[in-house]
């Protein structure tokens, strides 16, 4: 997501700042700032766009000074704009942040009713203005005021903080978002990445939840929000810049999985409303009244979010839905207008195919609403209503942390039309609120069985075809397990809903067809275990994806991966993380280039 670099000490600040905003420029972002400090006051300059012209700004109005804070901005609150770009500066402060404030709405009221004028739309700008009221306060320096702000705010954040009347001090504080102190001689450093400061250090402190940090140019001192001191080991890193831009992953989409946790945990903030048992989503008000089908549309991963989202809405809502791909919706003159919600499903928000569908759909009257994990992209801007996933930039071809985050959206959508028009009831939507907010944990248990897949890679990777089997909302599931494996590893993959399997794959079964089947627990377990049954029976080899706990899976199949359990309708947010890490290790096994698999871009812009 958005990029952090803050320097003290004795050199130049502003091009220490923009040589460190330069290294984050591959996780993706629309505009970029600095604030430097100089003979009493901070100049804050910042540019909508590509750092480059932050750079030229820069030439026209000289931001001298020894200490200041540079950022990357990736929306979140409020459209890509200068105004909207970081630093934000109220009063004496000037604030960066990474992350979402969650009560950013209550806090705005507050603030405009105690007279604070915004100058921009988003969360961060509030921070510094609570900072700014305790320094006016008489808070006795930076930290304490820092810290008594920060008492009002929720959320998951990074800041970076300074003040025209304490210049030579940066405070910044931690909570969910990544942040690391890199240690100079007589310079310090902060950033959101390892990779924006690994060229001027390579001693660093890797900052924990609930630190909060003041950074002097000879000084480091953490505590934490009560201003207990806490004591961190800097560590030295050997990493190379490569391998600190993918976090220490081998690739950028085994760092996109592993960011899973995080992403739907982000894409959650701000959402779950739990006084109403409802979802909240972002100000888009539908009017479920008028709403007599919903029409998914979308290419690819997305579709098969999609598909996904049909069962949701369904069983939640029970408002009837169609999904379509959206290469092929514009081609059969579709029935579509008033009276139809059309959700155009597009993680980049981007896709040429896509966006004509969306025309089609509103030049016949229908309502669309965008679900993008890109602020301001051109699907979102096309729809009459937009929501986005906070899954942070995707760098890797192969979709992962974007379809996951579509898939939280999807269940936000429908809780919100079910509560809206009582199909759903509270204390359902109190069930899956809570089965929600436990996802992101339940996801890093998945994760972390890597080394299981990595084994079972190795053991089917030879294999010339594989079958993909799910009944239910895990039918979606088994065409992107099959869409994974065939993106990267090149190898021939079919997703199949388990009850076609009898009318047709079967004849493929074999002893070197390897049969991934999606068995979780629930209405449809004992019909997917006799799928299951008749593949083993003609000798083909199973890998089921099946809920831990179940003693009955491991003797029916050859190898099993186990997932926590979960609400019903969530179940394939987990079920397709073994899926990513499968096809990850068969590419990378046979020494295929993952992030960028041939053929493929990740933006696919013409139709
Ligand atoms: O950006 P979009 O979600 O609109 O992209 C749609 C597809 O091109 C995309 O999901 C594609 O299938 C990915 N390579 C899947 O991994």
């Amino acid at each position: 997501m958005c990029g952090i670099v803050g320097y003290v000490g004795s050199r130049q600040a502003t091009p220490i700042l923009i040589a460190g905003l330069r290294k984050l420029e591959y996780r993706g972002y629309d505009s970029a700032g600095v604030s430097v400090w100089n003979d009493g006051t901070s100049r804050v300059v910042r540019c909508r766009g590509k750092l480059q012209g932050l750079e030229d700004k820069l030439v026209k109005e000289p931001a001298p000074g020894m200490i200041g804070i540079g950022h990357t901005r990736w929306a979140t609150h409020g459209r890509p704009s200068d105004e909207n770009a970081h630093p934000h500066k109220a009063g004496s402060v000037s604030v960066i942040h990474n992350g979402i404030i969650e009560n950013h709405m209550a806090l705005r009221q507050e603030l405009a009713a105690a007279g604070a004028k915004f100058s921009s739309e988003t969360d961060t700008e509030l921070f510094a203005h609570l900072i700014d009221r305790q320094m006016q306060a008489g808070a006795p320096d930076l930290t304490t005021a820092v810290r008594k702000a920060l008492a009002k705010v929720t959320g998951a954040y990074a800041f970076v903080v300074m003040s025209d009347k304490e210049p030579g001090t940066l405070v910044a504080a931690k909570n969910s978002s990544p942040m690391v102190v890199g240690l100079g001689d007589g310079e310090n450093f902060i950033a959101s990445d390892v990779t924006a400061i690994l060229a001027e250090t390579r001693k660093m402190i890797f900052v924990d939840e609930g630190d909060l940090i003041t950074v002097t140019k000879s000084s480091v001192t953490i505590t934490d929000f009560d201003g207990k001191p806490r004591h961190r080991e800097p560590k030295t890193i050997t990493w190379s810049a490569v391998q600190a831009e993918k976090g220490g992953f081998k690739h950028y989409m085994l760092k996109e999985i592993h960011e899973q946790p995080r992403s739907v945990a982000d894409t959650l903030v701000g959402r779950i409303d739990l006084e109403n048992d409802t979802a909240l989503l972002d100000g888009v008000d539908l009017d479920v009244s008028k709403i007599k089908r919903i029409i998914f549309i979308a290419c690819g991963t997305s579709f098969h979010a999609s598909l996904v989202g049909e069962h949701l809405v369904e069983a939640l809502a029970r408002i009837p839905v169609e999904v379509d791909l959206a290469s092929e919706f514009r081609y059969r003159d579709p029935i579509v207008g008033p009276g139809d919600l059309v959700v155009a499903v597009s993680q980049s928000g981007e896709t040429a195919d896509t966006m004509s569908a969306v025309r089609e759909a509103k030049g016949k009257g229908a309502m669309v609403l965008a679900i993008s994990n890109v602020v301001e992209s051109s699907i979102p801007r096309l729809a009459d209503y937009a929501f986005y996933t906070h899954a942070g930039p995707e760098i890797g071809v192969a979709s992962t942390k974007a379809f996951t985050t579509q898939l939280i959206a999807m269940a936000l959508l429908a809780i919100n039309l079910g509560r809206k028009n009582g199909k759903l009831s509270r204390e359902r939507a109190r069930v899956l609120l809570a089965a929600l907010t436990a996802l992101p944990q339940k996801m890093t248990d998945i994760v972390e069985q890597g080394a299981q897949l990595q084994v079972l890679a190795r053991r089917y990777g030879a294999a010339k075809g594989f079958l993909f089997l799910g009944r239910g909302s895990q039918h979606p599931i088994a065409l992107e397990g099959a869409l994974k494996l065939k993106e990267i590893s090149y190898i021939h993959a079919e997703g199949y809903a388990a009850g076609e399997m009898k009318h047709g794959p079967i004849a493929l079964i074999d002893e070197n067809l390897p049969v991934v089947v999606l068995v979780p627990r629930g209405p449809h377990y004992d019909k997917a275990a006799s799928n299951l049954a008749e593949v083993r029976a003609r000798q083909g080899k199973v890998l089921a994806i099946a809920t831990r706990g179940d003693t009955e899976i491991g003797n029916i199949a050859d190898d099993v991966i186990m997932v926590p359990d979960t609400a019903l309708e969530l179940q394939p947010v987990l079920t397709v993380l073994p899926l990513q890490l499968l096809a990850y290790y068969v590419a990378d096994f046979k020494g295929n280039d993952v992030d960028q698999p041939r053929n493929l871009a990740k933006s696919v812009t013409v139709e």
